[in-house]
């Protein structure tokens, strides 16, 4: 039996696992190594629970520090960890510094790696994400790009031979646990129905670490008509608390601060929301699996796809007044195997076996 060894450590992550676990296990050893980039309860653990996720076998407890020494730290601790373990192969996640540390541990290793969501660009090189991105797509061996567009992005940096197009495990992620969300969540008991709030999440440093664009988009959501849930990012609570706006926000009481929620309540949430407002990549797609309008606080996305079919609208909060843009019509296609099948998981191993022959 093949060994391989998975890398995950920030919240999209352990969406992401989930899904690919349950089928890798099947027919490989897996062992888990979690990271630690985010720690909080609510940030962690509670994926682990609600997903099922298996237990890591190992933990490195890295934490929040600046970008360079978070992914030093990690590399550093994976590399003992391959070594000790001589994987056949090492699965990474995504676009984060825990998804760039676990690449070039293992490409330094020569230990064929495989990158899931790859070939996702913003061609913004300002975006931490964009640079995770590029390296782990130029160090893998294999990649699994979720759409049409990331195939051909790849192809743009000359990454041919060894792309697969898989469709999307986030996709796979809500097909499976839509009936147990909905056996778990009602919007009732946030005292909501259907279509009577939006939905916001505000997470990304171009949003975060700009005072006068945070600002812009917290009055933009002052501005909005019928109630806004906003379970906040640990960073953001942290930098809105900063800047004192923490008490100008309880002041208006359509604002419905939460804890980040669970990923079955989000995924309820977003189901039922009249839109969504966010700067998350996840976010943005699982609006479109929802066929909820999307409204993204930035000025480009890695998620073309929905923008074209209409599901989602690029917002600047300084430049555009997002209550303005959120009553316009807009026409809107649906397709529905933009992000593959739902079954991108066993896609993605069927394709494992057949690199290891
Ligand atoms: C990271 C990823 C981003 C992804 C996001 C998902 C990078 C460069 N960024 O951004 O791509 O979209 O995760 O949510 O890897 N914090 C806590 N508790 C936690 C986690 C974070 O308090 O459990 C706070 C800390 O103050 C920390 C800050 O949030 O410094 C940022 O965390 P970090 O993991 O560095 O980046 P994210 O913004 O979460
Ligand atoms: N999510 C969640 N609880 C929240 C906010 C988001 O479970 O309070 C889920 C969301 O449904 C999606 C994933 O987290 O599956 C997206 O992760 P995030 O926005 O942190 O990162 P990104 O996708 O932007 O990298």
């Amino acid at each position: 039996m093949k060994k391989m060894i998975t890398i995950v450590g920030a919240r999209p992550q352990f969406i992401k696992v989930a899904p690919v676990s349950r089928v890798l296990r099947q027919t490989y050893q897996e062992l888990l190594v979690n990271t630690g980039q985010h720690y909080d309860f609510n940030m962690s653990g509670v994926f682990f629970e609600e997903l099922q996720i298996p237990r890591p076998d190992y933990n490195l407890e890295v934490g929040s520090h600046t970008h360079g020494k978070q992914t030093g730290m990690m590399l550093g601790a994976i590399e003992e960890i391959l070594m000790k373990e001589k994987p056949d192969g090492v699965l990474v996640y995504g676009d984060t510094n825990s998804t760039l540390a676990g690449a070039l541990a293992a490409s330094k290793l020569h230990i064929p790696l495989f990158h899931i969501e790859a070939g996702l660009r913003s061609y913004n090189r300002q975006m931490p994400e964009e640079i995770n991105r590029v390296m782990t797509d130029h160090l893998s061996n294999l990649l699994f790009a979720p759409t049409e567009r990331a195939v051909h992005n790849l192809a743009l940096e000359n990454i041919k031979h060894n792309v697969r197009l898989s469709g999307d495990v986030m996709y796979d992620a809500v097909r499976y646990n839509y009936e147990l969300a909905r056996s778990k969540f009602d919007v009732s008991n946030l005292g909501q129905s259907k279509g009577s709030y939006y939905l916001c999440t505000i997470h990304r440093a171009e949003n975060t670490d700009q005072p006068t664009r945070l600002k812009a988009i917290i009055n933009s959501l002052f501005g909005l008509e019928i109630p806004v849930l906003l379970p906040l990012h640990p960073r953001t609570h942290k930098i809105l608390k900063g800047l004192g706006l923490m008490e100008e926000i309880h002041k208006h009481k359509h604002i419905k601060l939460m804890e980040p929620v669970s990923y079955l309540e989000m995924i309820i949430l977003e189901m039922e929301a009249k839109g969504i407002i966010t700067d998350s990549g996840g976010v943005q797609k699982e609006a479109y699996f929802a066929k909820v309008p999307c409204f993204t606080l930035r000025d480009e996305t890695e998620w073309e796809e929905t923008v074209e079919t209409g599901w989602n609208t690029l917002v600047n909060p300084l430049t555009m007044d997002l209550n303005k843009v959120m009553n316009q019509k807009r026409m809107s296609s649906y397709k529905d195997d933009l992000y593959g099948n739902g079954h991108a998981s066993q896609q993605i191993v069927s394709q494992l076996d057949a690199f290891f022959g």
